[in-house]
């Protein structure tokens, strides 16, 4: 594990409520940074971009308030999630909304850009890029981001396919910076996991997604708590590039989840239009099988929390 900055020190848990698109909200963010854990959402989910300005209004004013009431248990940092591909036209108008709330964790995808990093560390935030492969690993640090979200095969929404094994050695040969891992945890002993082969923290979507606080439909959640790794779909077809879905979406759309066609490289957007796309089609990684039912963030994560516990003490770690 590595010396983390300030920011990443204060969680916990060692645990990030990862980026939803459409699903994570403030009241989601909040909750989760409550219950120690970092909560972050993409700046996109606020629509119209004004809103953002409230949400993190909201967000930080809540998180003060709440610090100050409990000094016994103070909240985790949060993070912002920017797309920072050349489909999203709101980049530079989020940026500076970050900037006036000095947002202490940015979390970027989709493109490692030196201008983005720059700009957070000059209020002093730190950057997580999240990447697929070692190559993408070394051009997000020689760009200047301060640590990396290693998205291993199974993961909600795009993801790799490379085995978490592979990709976190393959890293900690050259990387001993602050280094998350996604893909398929939901449950304390795979927390534990993750830190025992060298990250420093889990990455968790899909298991949030099955949460009061998420903005999801209710037949999503269920599906969620009804579902195992046999109903996730790989397929590059609903944004041009490759992440796992729920098939009883794909069904509902009227696809064959079997029989998915490629998608056209021409036609990837990030930007309005993604909405779309994401809305009928449900993002969903392959760990859901440990979801038995809909619960508040604050019990997911003292779920989380015990389990976590017990699987140390099971193995004498203390
Ligand atoms: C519905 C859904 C939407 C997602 N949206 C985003 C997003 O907007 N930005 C992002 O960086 N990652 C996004 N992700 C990826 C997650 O942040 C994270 O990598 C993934 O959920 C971790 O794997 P897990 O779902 O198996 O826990 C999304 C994932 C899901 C399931």
């Amino acid at each position: 594990m590595s010396k983390l900055p300030p920011a990443l020190q204060k969680p916990s848990l060692p645990v990030i409520g990862s980026p939803l698109f459409i699903i994570s909200n403030p009241q989601l963010v909040i909750e989760q940074c409550k219950a120690g854990i970092v909560g972050s959402m993409p700046a996109l989910n606020a629509r119209p971009a004004e809103q953002l300005d409230d949400w993190l209004a909201e967000i930080t004013e809540t998180l003060a308030a709440w610090d100050k009431a409990h000094p016994e248990s103070p909240s985790a940092p949060f993070a912002i999630n920017q797309i920072v591909h050349k489909s999203n036209d709101r980049l530079e108008h989020d940026m500076q909304i970050c900037a006036k709330y000095k947002v202490p964790i940015v979390i970027t995808s989709l493109g490692a850009r030196e201008d983005v990093n720059q700009a957070v560390h000059s209020w002093g935030g730190i950057v997580l890029h999240d990447i697929i492969n070692n190559k993408f690993a070394h051009k997000a640090i020689e760009k200047g981001a301060d640590g990396l979200i290693a998205v291993a095969a199974g993961a909600g929404g795009h993801a790799g396919v490379k085995s978490p094994f592979a990709l976190i050695q393959e890293i900690r040969q050259w990387f001993d910076g602050p280094l998350a891992l996604s893909g398929s945890i939901a449950s304390g002993g795979a927390i534990l996991a993750a830190q025992a082969m060298g990250a420093d923290f889990a990455y968790i979507g899909s298991a949030f997604i099955a949460t009061h606080e998420a903005r999801a439909i209710d037949a999503y959640k269920q599906a969620i708590v009804e579902g195992n790794s046999d109903d996730i779909v790989y397929s590059n077809l609903f944004t041009g590039v490759h992440g796992n879905y729920l098939a009883q979406s794909i069904r509902a759309a009227g696809l064959d989840p079997d029989n998915l066609p490629e998608s056209d490289p021409s036609k990837m957007n990030f930007g309005g239009d993604a909405k779309k796309a994401w809305k009928d089609i449900w993002g969903c990684g392959q760990g859901i099988g440990s979801i038995t039912e809909v619960t508040s963030t604050a019990e997911l994560v003292a779920r989380l929390r015990r389990e976590y516990q017990q699987a140390r003490e099971r193995l004498a770690l203390g």
